[in-house]
């Protein structure tokens, strides 16, 4: 016998249509994901601060993909309300999330002692907190239809620790640690979950932090980095044939083999002996020079 609860879900859903909720889809692999997935015929809600550049996408979009309708929101997914702001959007839109993309992340190239107290809530809030919570909000609806996506965007960092972006590399570990658990949580429900671990991606996310145009024009930035609809394309068919794990393209592949047969030490080191030629700035560092808030310095003799 059908729950009473998931009967009326049913009849609710049967008046609401199917979305695919991207985060962070107005740019870089959020935008060719969401190219993706309206190309297969979904119906697109795109969030990102910036409301300019979401209208900017959301024309560019439909320009490609007339049938389509694209919603934006301009909200910032660390926000407290955001995602019942985004739940709310959704929901007076008449759809449902269907596929939840959980894009949004920030990176910084710095020392976490030369982070500020307010960085540190923020890069936390935006590359975890943000995709739990909206897999908390939306996870339920997908159990109760039998049906969902959800589509984590982890990345190679990691997997290993990340001298300089160690609050990156640390973040996405958890997340991808996260995203297995969920998995085994969510088997049997009619809900796939996968996480996606891109290597190095030619988009403008790096720029938010040090790599550099020197850094850009390096040889081995280009040797490795691949275009975001590449990394689209392979994330779109890896989450429609329910892959656990996506890695797309055959560096990302090569490496995430190696880092597997290397102790975590090793690994850690050795980005940090490539990274100045990757980034075209040296490795950052503690320093001396990076006096804590709490460190007083008392005259001699007092
Ligand atoms: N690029 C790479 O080399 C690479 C490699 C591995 C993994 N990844 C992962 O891929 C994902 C996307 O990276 P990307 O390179 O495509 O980044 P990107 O080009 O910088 O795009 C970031 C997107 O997120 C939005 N965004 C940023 N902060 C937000 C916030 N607080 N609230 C709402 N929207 C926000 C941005 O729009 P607004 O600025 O208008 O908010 C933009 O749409 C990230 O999870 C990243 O860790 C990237």
């Amino acid at each position: 016998m059908t729950p009473t609860g998931a009967v009326q879900n049913s009849k609710i859903t049967q008046m609401l249509a199917p979305i695919t909720l991207i985060t962070g889809g107005s740019r870089g692999i959020g935008l060719a994901l969401a190219d993706r997935f309206a190309l297969a015929g979904n119906d697109l809600l795109l969030v990102a601060r910036d409301a300019d550049s979401l209208a900017k996408t959301r024309q560019h979009l439909l320009a490609r993909h007339v049938d389509r309708r694209i919603l934006t929101l301009a909200c910032d997914v660390t926000g407290q309300d955001a995602t019942e702001l985004i739940a709310a959007k959704v929901e007076s839109e008449g759809f449902y999330v269907d596929i939840l993309v959980n894009n949004v992340a920030l990176w910084s190239y710095e020392p976490i002692v030369t982070l500020t107290a307010t960085d540190i809530p923020r890069l936390i809030g935006a590359n975890i907190t943000q995709g739990i919570t909206l897999v908390h909000r939306f996870l339920p609806g997908m159990v109760s239809r039998r049906h969902g996506y959800i589509l984590n965007v982890g990345s190679l960092a990691g997997a290993f620790p990340a001298a300089g972006s160690a609050l990156y590399s640390s973040s996405k570990a958890f997340l991808a640690t996260l995203t297995l658990a969920l998995q085994r949580e969510t088997a049997d429900t009619g809900v796939s979950v996968s996480l996606l671990l891109p290597g190095v991606v030619a988009t403008d996310f790096t720029q938010a932090g040090v790599i550099s145009n020197q850094g850009r024009s390096n040889i081995l930035f280009k040797l490795v980095a691949i275009e975001p609809a590449a990394v689209a394309q392979a994330a779109y068919l890896g989450l429609m044939t329910k892959q656990g794990v996506i890695v797309p393209g055959l560096a990302a592949q090569a490496l995430r083999v190696a880092l597997m047969m290397v102790p975590a030490s090793f690994a850690a080191w050795l980005y940090a002996a490539v990274s100045p030629w990757l980034f075209g700035v040296p490795t950052p560092k503690a320093s001396i020079n990076h006096t804590a808030p709490d460190v007083v310095s008392v005259p001699v003799g007092e």
